[in-house]
Order: C-alpha cells, then sequence, then structure tokens
C-alpha cells in the first residue's frame, strides 16, 4: 500500500487546489512561473472540474488537462489529482433529479451550488465511476501524479426514496431479523414496531422525536454509505496507477457527519481542511487551539503524518464577518500543522477566483498579485520549508491519550436527552485545549483502543461505550493506568440503551461509585460552587461514592455538600471522575495533577503562557501565539533550524514567532531524527 512517504519523497508537500478551468492558457503558464517562485511542489488539480471534463453526457474533454498536468510535470510540480465526483454537472440533475439528495421534508437539494448528490443513487454512482475510469486510465501513469485526491470533503445527506431502499439494505445486514431490529430500537416505546422490512425509512420529519436508534443508526448508514462511494473510486484509481500513489480524501475538520476512524482505515493517507478563525487572539485562543484539536486528530486518525490539505492563506468568506490573518498568523498556523505531524501544507486554493461565490476567498495567490504582501508571506512561507525537510516522515510524542468516537458524539447531541446545552464537540475541545495550553501533548484515539502505551486517558465525555471499550478501560486501570473520566459517560449500549443502573456497572467499579442517580443539567450561563472555590457549569450529578474519595464537593443548590470530583485507586491504578465542566483554570489544575500522577510531563516545563510547544522527530517546535514578544527559557542548548543560530539559556520568539529546535548544533537543515515517536 502506498503511503504519505511515496508523495512527499522526503520534502514537505506546499501548494494547492489549481482551478485552471477558471483561468486562460496565459494566466497558466503565469501560474506555473508563480508557483516556482513560491517553492510550490503540489497543485491539486481538478476538484470541481466535471462539467468541463463531461460537458454533457459521455462527452470527453481532456485536451486541457493534458496540457494542465504537463505543464506542471515540466515544471517539476506534482499533482493531487481528484476525482470531480463532489459537484456533478447541472445536466445529471437536470435529466435525472433523483440523483439530486432530498433533506428530511422531502424537498430537492437542487444544483446550482455544489455537492447536490444522492450517495445511494446508482446513477449518481454510475456517472461518478465512469468519470474516475476515465480520468484515471489517462492520468494514472502521468508523471506528475503524487496523490489521488477522491471527491472533496465528502459529507452529504439524504432522505429520498432511494436513500430509504439503501438503508432498508443496510438494516437487514446489520441486524439480519426484523426482531432483532425491533429490539434493538426500542420499538415497543409509542407503539413504533416494524412488522415488515419495507416499512423502515430513514427518519424524516415526524409529528415529535424520531426514534433515537434509528437516529443513530441512519448516521451509521449515511456515514457507510458515503464511504461506499470513496472506497468504489478509490479502487478505481488504485488499479490505473502505480503502486506508490496513495489515494485520500480530504476531510471536515471535527466533522460530525463521516465516522472518522472507519474512514481513515479506508485510506491510504488522511487528510483534512482546517479553518481557524484569525479574529479570535490572545485573549481567546480558540483559533490555535481549534488547529491543535483537528491536527491531533487527524495524526491519530492517521496513526503518523498526515496531510493539510486545506487552509486560508488569509480571510476566508464563509463566517459573518471575515478578517484577514494578521502578519505572522498564517506561518505560525501552518508551522503548527507541521509541528503537530502535517507532512503537507495545502491552501485553498492558488490562485484567487474572480467570480462565483467565493471570490472574496482568500489565495496563494491573491487579487493583489505578485507584489502583494500576501503573496510574498507565501514565497516566504516556501523558501523556509526547505529547512524542515527533514521531518517529514517523524512521529510526535503523546503520553496522553483522548477518547473519542463519533457513534457517542451522534448518540450524546440528540434531542430529548437532559440538556439542549450538551454540546460534544464542546466538551472535547475544552478538555484538549485545557491540555493543549500547559503543552500536555495528547493522540485521540477509538474507546476500544489499545491504551497501554499511554500514561493517561481522559474521556471529557463518551455517553455510549460498547462492551469492548468498557472492559478495555477496567483493564487499563487495574494494570496500573491513569484516567480522569467526564460526566455523562457509559450511559448507554451501541443500541443507545441505557445501561442498567443508569451507568455502566463495570464503569462506576472502576470509579469507585455506587450509584450516579440524577442528573443535574445547568442552564445556560449558570454555574455551581464548589467547595474549592472553583465552580462548575453545564452539568452537575448526584453521586454516591463505593470507595471513591471526594477531592472536591458541590457548595451550593440541591447537591450541595455531594461529591463533584472523586479519585479512586483500582487495581494497580487511579480513577478520577469530573460530573461537572470545571472552569478552564480548574479545569487545566485537574489535569495537571492527574498528569503529574501519571508521570506524563508537558513537554517543555515552565514555558510561559502563550507558547505551544511539541516534539517531533526529534525536534522542538515553539510557537508563541502573542502578539507580544516571549523569551522562552531552555534547559539544554538548542539550535534554530529555521536561522541557523545557537540559543544556549533561552530563546526569544517575536510576535507569532516558531522557533524550531534541534538538541544538538545543526550542521545543516536535515538533521533531524527520522524515527517515529509514537508513545503506542
Ligand atoms: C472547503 C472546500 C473548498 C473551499 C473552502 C473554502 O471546505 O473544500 O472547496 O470551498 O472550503 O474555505
Amino acid at each position: 500500500m502506498a503511503g504519505l512517504n511515496d508523495a512527499t519523497r522526503g520534502r514537505l508537500l506546499f501548494g494547492g487546489d489549481y482551478n485552471p478551468e477558471q483561468w486562460t492558457p496565459e494566466i497558466w503558464r503565469e501560474d506555473i512561473r508563480l508557483m516556482k517562485e513560491a517553492g510550490v511542489n503540489l497543485a491539486t488539480v481538478g476538484v470541481f472540474s466535471w462539467a468541463t471534463l463531461e460537458p454533457r453526457p459521455g462527452a470527453r474533454n481532456f485536451g486541457w488537462l493534458d496540457e494542465v498536468l504537463d505543464l506542471l510535470h515540466d515544471a517539476r510540480i506534482g499533482v493531487a489529482l481528484a476525482t470531480p465526483t463532489a459537484s456533478p454537472p447541472p445536466w445529471l440533475g437536470a435529466r435525472h433529479p433523483e440523483t439530486l439528495p432530498q433533506d428530511e421534508n422531502g424537498a430537492t437539494v437542487w444544483y446550482g451550488a455544489r455537492n447536490q448528490f444522492c450517495a445511494s443513487s446508482p446513477l449518481y454512482r454510475e456517472y461518478a465511476q465512469r468519470i474516475t475510469t476515465d480520468l484515471a486510465r489517462r492520468y494514472g501513469h502521468h508523471p506528475a501524479l503524487r496523490v489521488w485526491h477522491i471527491n472533496n470533503e465528502y459529507g452529504t445527506h439524504c432522505w429520498c426514496d432511494e436513500s430509504a431502499r439503501h438503508f432498508r439494505r443496510w438494516l437487514r445486514e446489520r441486524y439480519q431479523d426484523l426482531d432483532a431490529l425491533n429490539d434493538a430500537w426500542g420499538t415497543a416505546f409509542w407503539s413504533q414496531r416494524y412488522d415488515s422490512w419495507e416499512e423502515l425509512i430513514p427518519p424524516r420529519r415526524a409529528q415529535y422525536l424520531n426514534n433515537p436508534a434509528q437516529l443513530l443508526d441512519f448516521r451509521r448508514f449515511t456515514s457507510d454509505a458515503l464511504l461506499e462511494c470513496f472506497t468504489a473510486e478509490r479502487d478505481i484509481v488504485a488499479a490505473h496507477s502505480p503502486s506508490g500513489i496513495p489515494v485520500t480524501t480530504n476531510f471536515m475538520p471535527l466533522f460530525s457527519g463521516l465516522d472518522g476512524w472507519r474512514w481513515a482505515a479506508e485510506e491510504d493517507v488522511v487528510s483534512v481542511d482546517i479553518y481557524p478563525d484569525p479574529a479570535v487572539g490572545r485573549e481567546n485562543p480558540a483559533g490555535p487551539a481549534h488547529g491543535a484539536l483537528v491536527a491531533d486528530l487527524t495524526r491519530s486518525q492517521a496513526r503518523g503524518p498526515w496531510m493539510l490539505m486545506e487552509q486560508a492563506a488569509s480571510a476566508v468568506n464563509f463566517r459573518g464577518v471575515n478578517k484577514p490573518k494578521g502578519e505572522g498568523l498564517m506561518r505560525l498556523w501552518s508551522l503548527q500543522a507541521v509541528a503537530r505531524g502535517a507532512d503537507s501544507l495545502c491552501f485553498f486554493q492558488w490562485r484567487a477566483s474572480r467570480q462565483g461565490s467565493e471570490k472574496f476567498h482568500s489565495a496563494m495567490l491573491p487579487h493583489a498579485g505578485e507584489t502583494s504582501r500576501a503573496f510574498r508571506r507565501i514565497r516566504d512561507l516556501g523558501a523556509e520549508l526547505d529547512r524542515l525537510a527533514g521531518v517529514t516522515g517523524t512521529g510526535v510524542s503523546a503520553e496522553i491519550a483522548i477518547l473519542h468516537d463519533w457513534p457517542a458524539w451522534w448518540a450524546s447531541n440528540q434531542p430529548g436527552r437532559p440538556s439542549a446545552e450538551l454540546d460534544y464537540p464542546a466538551i472535547l475541545a475544552a478538555w484538549h485545549h485545557a491540555l493543549w495550553q500547559q503543552n500536555l501533548t495528547a493522540d485521540l484515539a477509538h474507546p476500544e483502543a489499545d491504551l497501554s502505551g499511554y500514561k493517561m486517558v481522559v474521556i471529557p465525555q463518551l455517553y455510549l461505550l460498547s462492551d469492548a471499550a468498557l472492559d478495555g478501560l477496567a483493564a487499563y486501570v487495574r494494570g496500573g493506568g491513569h484516567i480522569v473520566c467526564g460526566f455523562f459517560t457509559g450511559v448507554a449500549d451501541p443500541d443507545d440503551r441505557i445501561r442498567e443502573g443508569g451507568t455502566d456497572a463495570r464503569l462506576r467499579a472502576v470509579l469507585g461509585l455506587a450509584t450516579i442517580e440524577e442528573w443535574w443539567p445547568l442552564a445556560a450561563g449558570e454555574t455551581v460552587a464548589l467547595d474549592d472555590g472553583t465552580t462548575g457549569s453545564l452539568w452537575s450529578e448526584d453521586l454516591t461514592p463505593a470507595g471513591a474519595r471526594a477531592e472536591v464537593s458541590y457548595a451550593a443548590g440541591e447537591l450541595s455538600g455531594r461529591p463533584a470530583l472523586t479519585r479512586h485507586t483500582y487495581g494497580e491504578g487511579t480513577a478520577r471522575y469530573v460530573s461537572t465542566l470545571p472552569e478552564p483554570a480548574a479545569l487545566r489544575a485537574l489535569l495537571a495533577r492527574a498528569a503529574e500522577a501519571a508521570g506524563a510531563a508537558p513537554t517543555l516545563p515552565g514555558a510561559p503562557e502563550g507558547v505551544e510547544a511539541v516534539r517531533r522527530g526529534g525536534l522542538l517546535f515553539l510557537l508563541n501565539h502573542t502578539r507580544e514578544p516571549i523569551t522562552v527559557p531552555l534547559h539544554v542548548p538548542h539550535s534554530d533550524l529555521l536561522t541557523g543560530h545557537p540559543h544556549a539559556a533561552d530563546v526569544r520568539l517575536e510576535r507569532y514567532g516558531v522557533a524550531v529546535l534541534s538538541p544538538t548544533p545543526t550542521q545543516g537543515s536535515r538533521t533531524c531524527s527520522t524515527q517515529g515517536e509514537h508513545a503506542r
């Protein structure tokens, strides 16, 4: 199987989406000249080219693409060639409306934008696979080809009749017999029993709350239906290419629509698009924290280096107010991705469009042209990346795992729960943020993963856990592992059936809790006082310990005097439970205490606030996320790969500055280790 090393060939990939069909052949030549000037070595071509490649059913128009790929190759620029199947041409929807998706209300989602396809439509699949086959036959052996890029940001949903038929087939395979389905869905409730497979439909708009297990299965089904589209195209392109060409599809960041663990297992290379909001700065570091979380997740999905397939050179166009990236920010966030495992830095897009819905989205080459400051920044970054060539293929050190899973997310964010304020990705982000802020590097892990290589495992909130996951967690702690477990975890089984006793008995045994009797969610903005002087928000619970020690208790309200945060020794290990969402400083302190007890150390103890420190491939990346210069004390002398300067006792980072430090004086730019560093 091909991997990312085949694509990078020892140099970070640098480039972006390139849409030559929007431009003339004269401009293509200018593009090539400027790409070379900027150090671009990868262009993602063809993402939305279907209507140009197949202007009418069955027609083929490849001449322009032949020329573009040859031009790129002559300039020694590699190509990530995309199958164009994310955006079918209008003729497909006009002639075959059954290929268009329908929403929960049966309303058609029309052409005129993009992504208007029903993943279950046999006709959509047939046309998509035909154009994919012809593309792969023609370019599978093109010397410029480095990566196959399938579709773009899969994530559509469809509730149409064809999807209903497909859903039924999927359900038959999952349950085999209807009694098993009725049991799993709990259809004795509200007279929902199904008497024949034909009665089953996607959870369309109904009079009141849809069946939760049906909603959950529909999420699983939708992810699987899209995955079938991906694997079919993947197999076609792989069959027509040499073995060293990896296949990927670009994920949306922390996206709920696809089961990311299942999807990543089907890819040669995992890639993602990251668009943090540059409007948030030092006071609210949600931008870089988001980037760090998505990077950590993608690295964990990839089990190693990954591709940043898209980011913005400056402003996007999809927020209410779209601020550009201030001087230094594009470089800082790019190098953050490299620090956290990326082997490619690509952008949407190379040249800013003059027409269409994204004409106000920034690009590597903006409307202002090659003399702009924005293009200068791109050129500077391209030049700098040569010095980091040695990091490709190397791993990131992480001693902590954060458990994360999609079905648990899907199930806990449904209506009819104890609180509509519960927002799974926000809770995950809050916990990750608390670790990130103190440079405790973490991987994300599937709840059933082998956790034995991690010193500490944290579970921000996993409402739904399988038996295997619960057994694995118990074994991990029994064998000496340390866990910190957040509220509303282990409540349901994979059918969304509440576990006996309200929270799984195995988990309660690990946590040393007799019962978690009632959930006491808090209203938006409401807080509850805790007896250590801090507060909790979002949630609280009525716990009764059986062996666990209350470290912090509620100090007000109905639960006053009852335990809020507990600690329990189980086997050789320790299990902490957190029944509310502690205020950020308290969550940080709690995780710091737990990490210290577990022997998991921050990357650079004593690093000043605002400085991110990550180790990758034997190098220490220091990133200043503030607008002020910061001096970072070093424990041993280092030299900076980016500047070549030695640093004996400390290093000064300018506003949004970055240092990539090697503990021994560098002889050249390619001295860092190429060994993987996974804790696993
Ligand atoms: C991505 C997409 C690109 C472009 C970009 C704009 O989600 O893949 O095609 O639309 O967003 O930020």
